[in-house]
């Protein structure tokens, strides 16, 4: 079950409201891989690839202030309202460049940048996280190793999150800016992809959504 949040933080002043997003070509992307096990081919996956390298060099124009509001709120309230655990090992699912970083340091002290595009990844950060360039499809990790799956404007793999997050951990879903982001799932339907019974939180900051998901227990 998912226990919506009131949200705490207002839009950023002379910030406008996001149109929808909803027959943006990366939704239909999104759905297939939350919800068609086939859905994520080769074809699609050397797209999706170019695509973001050709975006890489002007993806830095995005970050805004109040851009990061959500994915800040999602890490505070959100990791607050799960059940308590040790949370050391996070990834950074589809880390772009590598904008929010900084915001994820602190709460995990190991922590990975996982993307498909080699041009995002060259522009991120070299640290506090370890770059990897790899598929969120099929990610280079041990069984049950990962605490804490960061998914920003990221696609849901969620059998492959499933397999990579250890008993207690926790999935963070983030749309910059709702349903206006053409990356994005209502909380309910990251809940639905996941297998199994889950539970968890949602909430909005600024035009932003996230939403938090552990395992019931
Ligand atoms: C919309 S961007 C979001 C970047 C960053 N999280 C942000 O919010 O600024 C989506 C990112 O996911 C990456 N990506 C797409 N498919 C992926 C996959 N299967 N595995 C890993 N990364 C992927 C893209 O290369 C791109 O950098």
């Amino acid at each position: 079950m998912i226990t919506e949040l009131p949200g705490t933080i207002a839009p950023a002043p002379g910030d406008a409201p996001p149109g929808l997003a909803a027959d943006h070509p990366m939704r239909t992307v999104t759905r297939a891989a939350a919800f068609d096990p086939d859905g994520w081919t080769p074809e699609v996956r050397s797209r999706v690839a170019d695509l973001f390298d050709s975006l890489a060099d002007e993806w830095s124009s995005r970050d805004v202030p109040g851009r990061e509001a959500p994915v800040v709120d999602a890490l505070d309230r959100g990791l607050a309202a799960a059940p308590p655990a040790h949370r050391r090992v996070g990834l950074d699912i589809g880390a772009g460049n590598g904008l929010h970083t900084r915001y994820l340091a602190p709460h995990l002290p190991v922590l990975a940048s996982i993307d498909l595009s080699l041009e995002m990844l060259v522009r991120a950060p070299a640290e506090p996280a370890h770059r990897v360039q790899a598929d969120a499809s099929i990610l280079p990790v041990a069984d049950a190793s990962v605490d804490v799956l960061v998914l920003c404007n990221a696609f849901l793999f969620p059998a492959e999150a499933d397999r990579v997050l250890s008993p207690e951990g926790v999935v963070v879903w983030v749309n910059s800016r709702g349903a206006g982001t053409p990356i994005h799932l209502l909380a309910s339907e990251v809940d639905e992809a996941l297998p199994g019974p889950w539970d968890g939180v949602a909430s909005t900051a600024g035009w932003g959504t996230w939403s938090v998901h552990w395992r019931r227990r």
